[in-house]
């Protein structure tokens, strides 16, 4: 019996955080990783562009894996791209986009949104604050240097809290909890906490996350047919500090770090 796969696709490595949570919720799913790095950073990429890469991308790896259900683990191209993927695809396209309502449900002082320069200006993002947060105060950061920041730490480089901090300043004692709205942020957790403060509440996507993958690949009947297991990486270009980024791979169980040139883009 073939295995059940799933594809999960970034810029960058954000996506890592939420296959945590998919590895824990569902270790029998193989996951093809795959991600757009000669791209990167799509919080900075126009929208045309990114829609045009995404697609290009997730149709390449459909067609020539064995894909049950694709995650667009980047809420950057999700808060574009999941209608276009949605028509062209009939397998379940899950997206990642920030967690406004659980965070203002639980939020008394104010909630921050830490995104990439490009989620903070979206339509999308502007309605879910609209629909589910229009009580709360809502103080929004888009930053890329934070972005820059968890490729680098899962390179092995230490964070710089000084500039963890500067970047942070204006939600600093304005708000209780914080939306981690990029994926990459996840990463970040225990510095972001020490710059904002313990008692700041950060809230992702990824365990929601990973609870709707569940209830999709029951609902297609995906199951566990299968003893083999892999976790497969590709990218778009030569990654910076390739040993330092394989080693971080490798500790989570996948296998080299494979170079798939996006053609056509
Ligand atoms: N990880 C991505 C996100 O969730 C994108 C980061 C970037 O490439 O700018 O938004």
């Amino acid at each position: 019996m073939p295995e059940t796969r799933i594809l999960m696709f970034d810029s960058g490595v954000g996506g890592i955080s939420v296959f945590k949570d998919i590895k824990a919720r569902l270790p029998w799913v193989s996951v093809t990783y795959a991600f757009d790095n000669e791209a990167y950073p799509y919080g900075e990429l126009s929208q045309d562009e990114l829609v045009d890469r995404v697609e290009k991308y997730v149709q390449h790896f459909v067609e020539t894996q064995n894909i049950s259900l694709v995650v667009i683990a980047c809420n950057t191209a999700s808060t574009v791209v999941l209608p276009r993927l949605r028509d062209k695809f009939s397998i379940p396209i899950v997206g990642v986009v920030p967690a406004i309502k659980p965070a203002s449900q639980r939020a008394n002082l104010g909630v921050g949104l830490i995104a990439t320069p490009a989620t903070v200006t979206r339509e999308y993002t502007h309605d879910l604050i609209k629909d589910f947060a229009k009580d709360k105060d809502v103080k929004m950061v888009g930053t890329t240097e934070l972005v820059d920041m968890a490729e680098q730490k899962l390179r092995g480089v230490s964070i710089d809290l000084t500039l963890l901090a500067q970047v942070l300043q204006p939600l600093k004692g304005n708000i209780d909890v914080a939306v981690l709205g990029c994926t990459h942020f996840p990463l970040l957790r225990n510095e972001i906490h020490q710059v904002l403060g313990a008692d700041v509440m950060l809230v992702d996507s990824g365990e929601a996350i990973s609870r709707r993958v569940e209830f999709l690949l029951k609902e297609i009947l995906a199951t566990n047919t299968s003893d083999e297991l892999s976790y497969d990486v590709y990218c778009s270009a030569e990654p910076y500090s390739r040993s330092a980024l394989q080693s971080s791979f490798t500790e989570l169980g996948f296998s080299e770090i494979r170079i798939h040139p996006l053609k056509g883009a």
